[in-house]
């Protein structure tokens, strides 16, 4: 039986978020500089989105680029800009025919003109699609993103103090990128790392976590259907006893 038999249809994560990590030790392991590794995670992404969209997973969140990762080299960070326009402008075509509509979450207005507009155009384009939702993390961090949301709370309510109790989890979700997107069922972050490297960190305190050795190149949905047989594995307690959830 393949793996993908193996997926109860019935208990599918609903919103799959994944860390793509090990590009460029998988280039380096082969002899290659880093941006090779980049290069071949485009294959990955390209088999993982259809994989998640074939099976009907509705949301997939692919952690694509961090506010942190402006911190490398300059010709790291240039070369993965240019990747992110030839690979929005290359797999346009195949979005649309697959029914994919694309989100972003981040600072999209600090990515280079270029990259902003090619995306802000697909977006659009792919907006009425009732398909997969595919939300790329782009210049994106978590503390940067509940930062953000004060700042936004404060700005709204300046003139208006808003009454203390009002201030809930669902009032302050309202203020998150992640606004109308179900918080991640399982997360997913690939070779060997444990770490959650400030990833949507209000959205997975109920998160199932799977980690696995595969650097992110060699990831294929395969790998995706593994990841998903183990979280329908897992009893989801969300604080409660054992006894109340069953
Ligand atoms: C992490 O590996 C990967 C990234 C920072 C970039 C991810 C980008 C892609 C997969 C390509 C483009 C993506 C899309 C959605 C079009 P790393 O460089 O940190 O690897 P390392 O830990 O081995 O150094």
């Amino acid at each position: 039986m393949d793996l993908k038999e193996k997926i109860d249809k019935n208990s599918l994560p609903i919103h799959v978020a994944v860390i793509m990590d090990g590009n460029g030790r998988w280039a380096q392991k082969k002899g290659n500089q880093r941006i090779f590794g980049h290069k071949n995670g485009v294959k990955a992404v390209r088999d993982t989105v259809e994989g998640a969209a074939e099976l009907g997973i509705k949301y997939l969140t692919l952690y694509a680029f961090s506010t942190e990762n402006w911190n490398r080299p300059k010709k790291e960070v240039e070369a993965l800009m240019s990747l992110l326009i030839s690979t929005i402008n290359s797999e346009t075509d195949t979005l649309i025919k697959n029914n994919v509509r694309l989100l972003t979450i981040g600072d999209i207005d600090g990515l280079p003109s270029g990259v902003g507009k090619n995306l802000k155009e697909l977006i659009s384009k792919t907006s009425n699609n009732t398909g997969l939702s595919l939300i790329l993390a782009l210049n994106y961090s978590s503390r940067w993103e509940i930062v953000n949301a004060v700042k936004d709370i404060i700005t709204d309510f300046q003139d208006n103090p808003i009454e203390i109790n009002k201030i809930t989890n669902e009032f302050f979700e309202r203020y998150l990128h992640t606004k109308d997107i179900p918080d991640p069922d399982l997360l997913v972050r690939t070779s060997g790392e444990y770490r959650i490297s400030n990833f949507l960190v209000w959205q997975i305190a109920y998160t199932e976590l799977y980690f696995t050795e595969v650097l992110w190149p060699d990831f294929r949905r395969n790998d995706l259907y593994e990841a998903i047989i183990n979280y329908q594995q897992r009893e989801r307690r969300f604080g409660k006893t054992s006894e109340q959830v069953n």
